[in-house]
């Protein structure tokens, strides 16, 4: 039996009840509900038995229809399975309201919060879930405080505001939204959720640099050649043109998801594991990038559409053939880069980024690919690929080293070996999603795994010049590839200039 040394224990869970703004859309059905029904399955029972659920939304529908359609979601995208016993008990928490957007919706939020409060004995500790677009926060946050739904930071309840990446689209306008929430919210009150944060590779980074001495010593200049992050998507745009024809690939996945999983493996080892420590790690390596400068945007990233193609043996369309786009839109749905991190560690050392729709295969991992050794003994001979690191963030989770070995036998061969650790045959029982494990850091108030302003701005800056340049000069290739495909020549022309090549292909 293998030996567990449990840090921090799961902590319990306060009564409160979780007001969802959005409720009617697409991530409260996919993520959302079915995250909370699963902390709530049977045998695990996370949330307090007189929580509430609170739908809010424009949408007219009544309680029924909400529990209905909450049902179709679970039953859909639940990772564990709908059971009728465990339905009945997480259905009597949900609750719906309309008229978000009708002047007198929030003083009917206040009303309907305080009935319930009362028919389930709960305190009133409120959590806010803003499940909108970036553009509707402000207001949103305003209507609260004015109908007296926000309780200060130092109030014997808590009141809780979580917000969903992307937090604006663009510097100006997270600015912006930063000093709207802070002028209702303090930050301690505050959850900036990056799904990404709740992966539990992601979460691993850490454990794999700073519970280990041996990676530690080989994590930096003196030994790492280069980095490579891929978040490889086969998904095209579904049913989100709406959002995502405004925003593109860099404001999508760039900006937050793949900046935070660089910051992970870049950070220096905070001075604890309090959250503010760990924060303030991760901003240290947004501070160290260094700014791709206009004149560097056409050599240094390269942006991409997916064009149609075949994709597991299927004909798939085009970004501009998908329903509700525009049909000269210059979105962008990949994008790759090469970022330096200009600190004492990581000089010289290139990172290369890449993430895109509509790519050949999902997948998504970290690549530290190491130095040659020298051009003596064996490598005097025959040239030696280096060692490479893979932690594979999803689909099967886990991380490899490929290094060399001799191959038995008379002669002197060497091979290629994988030292391969899998979480489906190493660690037992399915993975939670991220939102149930994020979730639930909110209503117990840890925000280890949430961005602070810092963080949110830090990258903002680091990308806005080249939003900037590519909106300035139209001219900047925006390169088609094939659906099914890799991404764009161009990007494997952007890694070959600096004598590397894309892995994990
Ligand atoms: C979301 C993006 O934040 O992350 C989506 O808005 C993307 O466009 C998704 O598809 C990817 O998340 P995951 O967990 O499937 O890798």
């Amino acid at each position: 039996m293998n030996e567990v040394w449990t840090i921090a224990g799961q902590r319990p869970t306060t009564p409160c009840t979780i007001v969802i703004f959005g409720a009617s859309g697409d991530l409260a059905a996919r993520k959302l509900v079915p995250a909370l029904y699963n902390l709530e399955h049977c045998g695990r029972e996370l949330l307090a038995s007189q929580m509430a659920i609170l739908g809010f939304a424009r949408r007219e529908m009544s309680v029924e229809a909400f529990r209905a359609k909450a049902r179709e979601g679970v039953a859909r995208y639940s990772r564990l399975q709908l059971e009728e016993g465990c339905w009945d008990r997480f259905a009597q928490k949900l609750n719906y309201l309309s008229g978000l957007d009708s002047p007198e919706g929030f003083a009917n939020l206040r009303k309907r919060l305080e009935e319930i409060e009362k028919e389930r004995g709960l305190p009133p500790n409120r959590i806010y879930y803003l499940s909108i677009p970036p553009g509707a926060i402000r207001e949103m946050v305003e209507k609260l405080d004015n109908a007296g739904l926000v309780a200060r930071a130092d109030a014997p309840y808590f009141t809780r505001l979580v917000v969903e990446k992307p937090i604006g689209s663009d510097l100006h306008s997270a600015l912006q939204i930063t000093l709207a929430i802070q002028k209702h919210f303090h930050e301690s009150q505050i959850f900036r959720i990056d799904h990404y944060l709740g992966k539990e590779t992601v979460q691993n980074l850490m454990v794999l640099r700073f519970a280990n001495s041996i990676f530690e010593n080989f994590w930096d200049n003196r030994s790492v050649d280069h980095v490579q992050i891929t978040v490889a998507e086969e998904e095209g745009l579904g049913t989100r043109a709406m959002y995502y024809d405004e925003i593109g690939a860099l404001r999508d996945m760039v900006q937050n998801h793949m900046l935070q999983v660089l910051t992970l493996t870049a950070m220096e080892p905070p001075v604890s594991l309090l959250a503010d420590a760990v924060r303030d790690a991760k901003v240290n390596v947004l501070r160290c990038l260094r700014p791709i400068a206009r004149e560097a945007v056409r050599s240094s990233v390269v942006r991409g559409q997916y064009a149609d193609g075949m994709l597991g043996g299927e004909h798939v369309p085009g970004y501009l053939q998908e329903a509700g786009v525009s049909e000269n839109s210059r979105t962008e749905t990949f994008a790759a880069l090469k970022v330096y991190v200009d600190n004492w560690r990581w000089a010289g050392v290139p990172f290369f980024l890449r993430t895109g729709k509509r790519l050949a295969r999902r997948s998504s991992a970290v690549f530290v690919k190491f130095k040659r050794v020298p051009e003596i003994l064996f490598n005097r001979y025959q040239a030696l690929p280096p060692d490479v690191m893979t932690i594979r963030i999803q689909p099967d989770e886990g991380f490899s080293i490929d290094v060399l070995a001799k191959r038995p036998g008379l002669d002197l061969s060497i091979q290629k070996v994988r030292m391969d650790l899998h979480y489906s045959t190493e660690f037992s029982g399915p993975l939670a999603d991220a939102y149930e494990r994020l979730l639930l850091d909110v209503i117990t108030g840890d925000h280890t795994l949430f961005q602070d302003d810092a963080f949110v701005h830090r990258s903002w800056e680091f990308v806005q010049p080249i939003l900037d340049e590519w909106q300035r000069d139209a001219s900047i290739p925006l390169e088609a590839y094939p659906a099914g495909s890799w991404g764009p020549k161009a990007a494997d022309d952007l890694i070959r200039a600096e004598g590397r090549a894309w892995l994990g292909a």
